[in-house]
């Protein structure tokens, strides 16, 4: 039997706080598996509008989706977002947009999809070690992590490299609407009763306002004895 143990390092916090570009950065460091938690949710949203499945119909659907929901992450290349493969087909492009994102963050809120993406996550623990990027990877899913980071930005600062992530891939967005639906989406996930998003209370808490993406990692390299 194989007991090792397989290291994890959560990196927790709101949208636009750093985790994608971070967490990506430490997978092709530390040459490790990477799960992208909030791409997980908005795959299932994905999954769920194609295939006309609404929320009360979940449980009732629940074998075609526990067959049909095969997802894997591919952290690519620096500079370019984490790729999302549902079946072989990259759908990374279809996934990563603010309509995908209001249809997740309200989905996610249901304890119903928490409970089915829990053993979902917890999958992409394999050897030699796994970078979990999301809001409840330290205090719900990996709460034996060997290390959690929580990363932290100010409002206009995370609306900022939004507003960049969304250029860079061709879409134009207004950035008071910006700022709004993020302010909406953090309200939605602070305040939510299943997984509220806050750090865990043995988290290292790094403030990335005005640090750029190699000083957090530097930071956070640290802390990593692994
Ligand atoms: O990180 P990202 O913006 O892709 O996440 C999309 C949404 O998925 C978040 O707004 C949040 O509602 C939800 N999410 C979650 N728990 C996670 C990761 C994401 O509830 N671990």
């Amino acid at each position: 039997m194989n007991d090792q143990i397989v290291p994890v390092i959560t990196i927790d916090g709101p949208s636009g706080a750093g985790k994608g570009t971070i967490a990506q950065m430490l997978a092709l460091d530390l040459k490790w598996n990477i799960l992208d938690s909030g791409a997980l949710y908005r795959t299932l949203a994905y999954f769920m509008s194609k295939n006309h499945i609404a929320l009360r119909d979940f449980e009732k659907k629940l074998e075609f989706i526990k067959e049909n929901f095969i997802v894997k992450f591919d952290p690519g290349v620096a500079d370019e977002p984490v790729k999302v493969i549902f079946h072989d087909q990259d759908i990374t492009n279809k996934v990563r947009n603010e309509e995908i994102a209001k249809k997740t963050s309200f989905l996610a809120s249901d304890p119903l999809i928490r409970t089915f993406i829990k053993p979902c996550q917890r999958e992409f623990k394999e050897l030699p070690g796994l970078i979990a990027d999301g809001r409840d990877m330290g205090t719900v899913i990996f709460t034996d992590a060997q290390l959690k980071v929580f990363l932290t930005a100010s409002l206009e600062e995370r609306a900022k490299r939004r507003q960049t992530q969304l250029k860079r891939q061709g879409s134009e967005v207004n950035m008071r609407l910006l700022l709004q639906e993020l302010e909406e989406r953090d309200k939605k996930d602070t305040e939510r009763e299943h997984s509220p998003l806050r750090p865990a209370d043995d988290s290292v808490i790094i403030d990335t306002s005005n640090l750029n993406p190699k000083e957090v990692l530097k930071e956070i390299k640290k802390y990593i004895q692994i």
